[in-house]
């Protein structure tokens, strides 16, 4: 006889009602392990055994926003904020070429010093030296016109995660923005032709099952290029410091069934994963995912962007968590890959 999962590993397809059910049977180890087991063949079947590669550059943490969660929230007085001028960005971007990466990931604080003409400058930089490299934004909300410049001037990626696709919840952490806008970003994004990233936090006070079965059923709806979900961190420099946070566990079902609903996403193993268990990555490739983000900001700055606390590699050089990550993906039984690894539902312009 068949049941939830079956039916979610031969269809791909649930209601947010049989999610929660899912979800639910979730109690029992056994339908974990099958859970875990369809999520792999369904990564396999797609992707196989190869690992794509990512080289994150953190590049400034200002930030505008007041994000209740995050580090580096414009609040955080004790945050020792920096930005990286275009040619130590372009001095990443380089030493991460040399070491094969063929993605790089730009990411920072929503932090408007960063113009659309100084981005595109930095872009134009990039892609002028590795033509054969792919650009993925992580900026945060611009307006429409700022996303086709930048996607003109050569960025074909772009990560937005929804946090939560619960409107309640999401006004509940982001004071001052808006739930409407966040999810018309990401419309605009896919729109303009962006391979196009959302995801999720797990564990944030007040997050119920049934806010995770609607992050799911929107990231099935959604069916995003590329889906980022990591276990929520406190910092105690937020007003959410003392709050519980999310676990390992929790995050590995949720990235499972991100897996299963949404097949052909490219879906990191987070650093914030490797942050809460030396074995995070691992056991999120295990569980469905085939994206690895190693770092290649400069270490001087490296403790800076503190999202959370004990976040890992911080001292580590961009050439040492090369290896380190290469090595953990190896005895996993995994395959590196330092393709471009494009999503499987994108398609180039012509
Ligand atoms: N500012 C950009 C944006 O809003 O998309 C990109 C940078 S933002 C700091 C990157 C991601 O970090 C957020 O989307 C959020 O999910 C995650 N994050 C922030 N604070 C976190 C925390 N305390 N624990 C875990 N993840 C966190
Ligand atoms: Fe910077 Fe949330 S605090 S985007």
């Amino acid at each position: 006889m068949t049941d939830l999962l079956d039916q979610l590993f031969e269809t791909h397809s649930l209601t947010k009602d049989e999610i929660i059910d899912a979800l639910r049977m979730m109690e029992d180890p056994q339908h974990k392990s099958r859970l875990f087991d369809y999520a792999n063949r369904t990564r396999l079947a797609h992707y196989g055994p190869r690992v794509f590669m990512r080289g994150l550059v953190e590049f400034s943490n200002y930030c505008r926003r007041d994000c209740m969660y995050c580090g580096i929230r414009a609040g955080n007085r004790n945050a020792d904020r920096y930005r990286l001028a275009p040619e130590d960005i372009l001095a990443c971007c380089r030493e991460g070429y040399e070491l094969g990466y063929r993605t790089f990931v730009l990411q920072s604080g929503e932090d408007m010093w960063y113009t659309v003409d100084r981005l595109t400058d930095i872009l134009g930089m990039i892609k002028g030296e590795f033509p054969d490299a792919a650009v993925t934004l992580s900026i945060g909300e611009r307006s429409r016109s700022e996303y086709e410049a930048l996607y003109k001037a050569g960025a074909e990626r772009f990560l937005l995660r929804h946090e939560t696709a619960s409107r309640e919840l999401y006004e509940s952490l982001h004071p001052n923005m808006s739930f409407d806008n966040r999810m018309e970003c990401l419309r605009m994004l896919k729109e303009i032709g962006y391979q196009v990233g959302a995801g999720f936090m797990v564990g944030l006070p007040g997050q119920t099952l049934e806010h995770l079965a609607e992050d799911l059923d929107f990231l099935h709806r959604f069916q995003p290029d590329m889906i980022g979900i990591g276990p929520f961190i406190p910092h105690s420099d937020t007003p959410l410091k003392g709050s519980k946070g999310g676990t390992v566990d929790n995050t590995l079902v949720m990235v499972a069934f991100a897996r299963l609903l949404v097949p052909k996403a490219n879906l990191p193993a987070t650093t914030a994963m490797g942050s809460l268990d030396p074995q995070g990555r691992e056991k999120a490739i295990k569980a469905g995912a085939n994206v690895v983000m190693p770092n290649l900001s400069p270490t001087s700055v490296r403790e800076k962007y503190a999202l959370y606390e004990n976040k890992i590699c911080t001292g580590d050089e961009a050439a040492h968590c090369r290896g380190c990550i290469e090595m953990r993906i190896k005895v996993s039984g995994f395959e590196v890959d330092m393709g471009r690894g494009d999503s499987l539902n994108w398609q180039e312009p012509v």
